[in-house]
């Protein structure tokens, strides 16, 4: 009788020890699937109901759901809120490891954070791990797809190759350079601006609420730039000068982590002029902080960058990002310099790595 009750009790301790494993055991420095991102996303809704939300915002092409995490903590007040996409182009796998990463570490710091505490109760934090769900899947498929970038809507009658690419199909400046009108190119724009659903859904969901956006993070990879509005190199940012400074400073923060250098600047300026982007359509909107991360490497590996880099990828690139959060938080809720915003990014970076200031 006791025998049995206490084998009972191992039995069951043993389960709950397994159900925890299974929990923490996610492989945030492996590449992963479409279907098991999905399922860490509902993971991750589960394991913070009071803090995490699904939020499913649009279909692809082939009709799969595209789907984002609202992260914040409510307070009953209006919210700002703080946008972040990954995986707008298929074969750059860093970028959705990078997102699920984000959301890991910020759920993590609020809990002994007082300064992300405070951001989680000021912002909503929206992040799709991937935004080009179709094309990220044809990716997976085998070794003949894996450089897929674009979706996979099918051309037009007189053009027969799949694929638009999504990060020139946004309704800004649509469609005037650095873009291809052939279907069968890598950099096709669309029909028109906006012909694609995934940009539609990212277009109506943010165009409905522009206003409450403080930053707009697009993560691709690779070169380790930080790109700033715009693509057209004859436009200019009305906030070009302040855009600069703390993308300049965010590589500062970047270089302090694994000694990356990574280059500031328009991508006229630093990779090549582009039109309809979703970052210059966010600034377009009026969404004051709008930056493209292109994160490693420098083309050794290039897209394929192995599994061991995702690790210090992600890393520097928190501190990047947060750098970036922070000075846009500390800016509208507490009237902050660039020097305060700094110092706030050093310590938040400094106990997410547990590095010893002293
Ligand atoms: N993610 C980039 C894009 O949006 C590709 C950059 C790769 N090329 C390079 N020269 N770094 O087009
Ligand atoms: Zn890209």
């Amino acid at each position: 009788m006791v025998d049995s009750a206490a084998l009972s009790l191992v039995l069951l301790l043993s389960a709950v020890g397994a159900a925890t494993v299974e929990k923490v055991n996610y492989d945030y420095y492996k590449y992963h699937p479409m279907p098991e991102i999905s399922n860490w996303m509902t993971q991750t809704a589960q394991d913070h109901p009071d803090v995490v939300t699904i939020v499913d915002y649009g279909h692809t092409y082939e009709n799969r759901k595209i789907s984002l995490l609202k992260i914040g903590l409510s307070t009953g007040e209006k919210k700002k809120v703080i946008w972040m996409d990954c995986g707008i182009h298929a074969r750059e796998w860093i970028a959705p490891a990078f997102c699920q990463y984000f959301v890991r570490q910020i759920l993590q710091t609020y809990k002994t954070d007082p300064k992300m505490e405070e951001m989680m109760k000021n912002m909503d934090f929206y992040v799709t791990p991937v935004l080009n769900v179709d094309g990220y899947i044809f990716s997976w498929k085998d070794n003949t797809t894996r450089l897929w970038r674009k979706n996979r809507s099918p051309g037009t009658s007189s053009c027969d190759c799949y694929g638009t690419d999504l990060n020139r199909n946004f309704d800004a400046n649509w469609g005037t350079i650095g873009v291809s009108y052939d279907c069968c190119s890598e950099i096709y724009c669309g029909s028109k601006p906006v012909s694609e659903p995934e940009a539609q859904a990212v277009t109506d969901f943010v165009g409905s609420r522009k206003d409450d956006f403080l930053c707009f993070l697009t993560i691709h990879s690779y070169g380790q730039l930080l790109l700033v509005p715009y693509g057209h190199p004859n436009f200019t940012a009305d906030n070009y000068d302040e855009l600069m400074e703390v993308g300049l400073a965010a590589a500062d923060a970047i270089r302090g982590v694994h000694g990356k250098n990574y280059k500031v600047g328009t991508s006229p300026a630093i990779l090549y002029p582009n039109s309809g982007s979703s970052r210059d359509w966010a600034r377009q909107q009026g969404i004051p902080f709008a930056y493209t991360f292109e994160l490693r490497d420098n083309g050794t590996f290039g897209f394929q960058l192995p599994e061991d880099q995702i690790q210090p990828t992600c890393e520097e690139a928190f501190t990047g990002a947060l750098h970036i959060i922070t000075y846009a938080h500390e800016k509208t809720f507490n009237g902050a310099t660039a020097a305060t915003a700094a110092l706030w990014t050093m310590l938040l970076a400094a106990s997410v790595t547990g590095a010893n200031l002293m």
